[in-house]
């Protein structure tokens, strides 16, 4: 099996996590020597802050909007050097809970898609993306049903804004060449799945 970085991507809600689980264990169950599981916010210094941060609801310590794009870069690139890149060095099947495709949506809305791809510029591309599309109402139901602490981004209108603003990630990915797949993420979860096997299963048996 060909050492290869996929991303899962899709609003909160999106069944990101089942999925990434899903498909490393399919990837040790067909063959895969070594498989990474990691995603963004990483689990690093950096990402752990930023979980912190999105947390924080204090007027007087709460972050603006305006400062998390440069936290979820600074992230990416402790993220992508500890543990994709040298994952894919030693041969290993990277798959990642969210990429920079989330900041290129969630981090447009306050500073501008332009602005955040050029901060996110020369970060090593997927071998393939794969984005979860369900809509923000069924996205919220989902929240709302696993209760935990609402981050900033979990609102019925900003989810809307997040999902119009993947559409625009998409056709700029495209546009650069970069392989995105969307996947309806309505079904349940082994039909999701299926959907997702049949485009990783060509790009790690290919020769
Ligand atoms: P996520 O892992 O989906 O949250 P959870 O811990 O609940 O599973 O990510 C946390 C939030 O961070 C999520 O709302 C999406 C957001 N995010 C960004 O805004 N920009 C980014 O670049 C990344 C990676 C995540």
């Amino acid at each position: 099996m060909l050492p290869r970085f996929i991303v899962i991507e899709g609003l909160d809600g999106s069944g990101g996590t089942t999925q990434v689980a899903r498909l490393c264990a399919w990837l040790a169950e067909n063959g895969a020597r070594d498989v990474v599981s990691t995603r963004e916010p990483s689990d690093g210094p950096v990402g752990r802050f930023i979980r912190t941060a999105l947390a924080d609801t204090q007027p007087a310590t709460r972050l603006a909007d305006n400062v998390f794009p440069y936290l979820f870069a600074a992230d990416r690139r402790d993220h992508l050097d500890r543990v994709v890149l040298e994952g894919l060095g030693r041969g290993a099947c990277v798959v990642s809970d969210r990429y920079y495709h989330s900041s290129l949506a969630y981090q447009s809305l306050s500073a501008g898609l332009h602005a955040v791809a050029e901060l996110n510029h020369g970060f090593r591309a997927p071998d393939l993306t794969v984005v979860l599309d369900l809509s923000p109402e069924v996205c919220l139901q989902r929240i709302l049903a696993r209760g935990g602490t609402r981050d900033r981004f979990e609102e019925l209108a900003r989810l809307r804004q997040v999902r119009d603003a993947y559409d625009a990630v998409v056709v700029l990915c495209r546009t650069r060449g970069e392989a995105v797949v969307r996947v309806d993420a309505s079904g349940d979860r082994d039909a999701v799945f299926e959907q997702i096997r049949a485009h990783v299963s060509p790009l790690v048996f290919a020769s």
